[in-house]
């Protein structure tokens, strides 16, 4: 369990319209990494939007509105969304600040001086919805090649600035094979790998043609995705030599979605060479949400609307069907029946009839205040849960992780069960019943420790219905120890189930 200081990130949105599910996921993502690692020392998660380029100004365009007014209004959106679901940044950064413009004009000036960068002309396609510089080779039937997007794309024949991206092909390569592990899942590390032994052309880093971007120094604006890449450092205070930059640089995971992966581990580490600073630890390219087959997306208008989902399922319930349903890597399709079949069972039969249960029992048999108990045998069998836990939360595998703490609310079931207090006080079994009821106590205060960065909501509630205040907080290693639920603490149960079962929603027309 790691005790540095740990950052996280997520992709900086573009806020061409309202935030789906899909935008949703990223973020719980990278919250759930960033509250598990503040448990266990000092954790920095960013997040933030990315308002510049073509697409954002064709969106604001289309409402009638200028670029900054509209991005105005549909930033508090985004974060609505987060708030929703219990994100907790550390920095929410919009690129268009002036902490982070004034850095994007710096970082361009250094890499003038280094010789990185220089001028051009560049003669090609471009798709603003993509904002990618596409060859014409590259075309299909003269549109967008990507799938999901096949849109028109524009001629360009423009002065512009160069990145000399082909530079770094041979250091990227001979990085990729010393660090195999840098780009996950290995589907992604391949692809990205097939990427470079291709062959790379330096990158056009601005756009003379429009006015919405980091103005740059001579006329033109920055290239939306450097503009966009450069967030994870700008806001560490990079060019102003800040603290935050040299505790926090170089990421320990970056998350983005699959999409996206040749911008942040082709590009992106050569920028970072280019300024002479190291590459992110991990990048991890997570699959898509996807409904019928086809990726959720607002341009395919198959969005499923999170704040609705929240309403109905609450934010836990989402945050734990997300996560729980498909390894992080992979493609999953998104249905309401799933998550009814996740949420009846998992969550409502297992866990929140495990809580219900227990501290039912305790108040019939003991007042509701956890007795002392004499052995500590049952506990024993959980000794390396928490370090599972955390192997798996390492590796990104957060499927594997709830799986894991699911043997622990399965364990718990069971020995209700077998041991069966209701008999055990029938019988004047004091001793043992004191035992029974104990272990039960304890092992929702793991619970509350466990699902903390998963379900923080829920963690809570069972925490405080344990009737120790506040949250379950602290590094796992010293808190997962069975037996530090002190005896005497007089629990706190609700009536209310923590999770209500649902039905499935009948359509009217039905
Ligand atoms: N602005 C760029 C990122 C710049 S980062 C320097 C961008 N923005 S985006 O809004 O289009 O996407 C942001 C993130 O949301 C991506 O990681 C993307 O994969 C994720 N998702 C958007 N739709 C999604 C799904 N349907 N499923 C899973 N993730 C999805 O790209």
């Amino acid at each position: 369990m790691s005790e540095r200081a740990f950052y996280v990130t997520t992709p900086i949105y573009y806020i061409s319209g309202n935030p789906h599910l899909g935008h949703a996921y990223t973020s719980i993502a990278a919250d759930v990494l960033a509250r598990y690692h503040r448990t266990q020392g000092d954790a920095f998660f960013l997040t933030g939007t990315d308002e510049h380029g073509g697409k954002v100004a064709a969106a604001a365009a289309a409402a009638g509105l200028h670029p900054a007014a509209w991005t105005d209004t549909l930033v508090p959106k985004w974060q609505a969304l987060l708030a929703r679901y219990d994100v907790q940044y550390d920095d929410f950064i919009r690129t268009t600040e002036p902490r982070h413009v004034e850095a994007c004009v710096e970082v361009f000036e250094r890499l003038k001086a280094s010789g990185d960068v220089y001028l051009g002309t560049y003669e090609g396609w471009y798709c603003t919805n993509d904002e990618t510089f596409w060859l014409e080779s590259k075309l299909l039937d003269g549109r967008c090649p990507n799938p999901e997007c096949r849109r028109q794309v524009q001629w360009l024949s423009e002065d512009d600035w160069f990145f000399a991206l082909s530079k770094y092909r041979d250091r990227l390569l001979a990085y990729y094979r010393d660090h195999p592990r840098w780009v996950r899942p290995e589907r992604a590390y391949n692809e990205m790998m097939a990427t470079l032994e291709g062959g790379l052309d330096d990158l056009c880093i601005s756009r003379l043609g429009l006015e919405w971007g980091v103005p740059l120094p001579g006329g033109g604006v920055m290239y939306v995705w450097l503009d966009a890449l450069l967030n994870y450092i700008t806001a560490l205070d990079y060019t102003r030599g800040g603290v935050r930059f040299e505790r926090y640089w170089p990421a320990n995971v970056q998350l983005i979605g699959k999409e996206i992966a040749r911008f942040h581990t082709i590009i992106w580490p050569a920028v970072l060479w280019a300024l002479g600073l190291p590459a992110p630890e991990l990048v991890f390219a997570h699959g898509w949400m996807t409904f019928e087959g086809e990726k959720m997306s607002k341009s395919l208008g198959n969005v499923v609307d999170p704040f609705a989902a929240a309403q109905r399922f609450g934010a836990d319930t989402l945050r734990y069907f997300l996560l729980r349903e498909a390894p992080f890597g992979s493609d999953f399709s998104f249905s309401e029946e799933k998550m009814r079949v996740r949420r009846n069972g998992d969550l409502g039969n297992d866990l929140g009839n495990l809580v219900k249960r227990s501290l039912a029992m305790l108040v019939r048999y003991r007042d509701g205040v956890v007795p002392a108990s004499s052995e500590q045998s049952f506990g024993a069998r959980f000794d390396g849960l928490g370090a599972r836990v955390a192997t798996a939360l390492d590796a990104l595998d957060f499927r594997a992780a709830l799986e894991t703490i699911w043997e622990l609310v399965a364990a718990l079931n069971r020995t209700i069960d077998e041991r069966k207090p209701w008999e055990l006080f029938k019988r004047g079994d004091g001793e043992t019943l004191d035992a029974a009821l104990y272990d039960l106590c304890e092992g929702l205060r793991w619970l509350a420790h466990l699902l903390t960065p998963f379900m923080p909501g829920t963690a809570t509630m069972i925490w405080q219905q344990l009737g120790l205040g506040g949250t379950a907080r602290g590094p796992w290693r010293d808190e997962l120890v069975w037996g530090r639920l002190a005896s005497g603490t007089r629990t706190n149960p609700s009536d209310a189930p923590l999770f209500p079962r649902m039905d499935a929603v009948v359509s009217a027309t039905a």
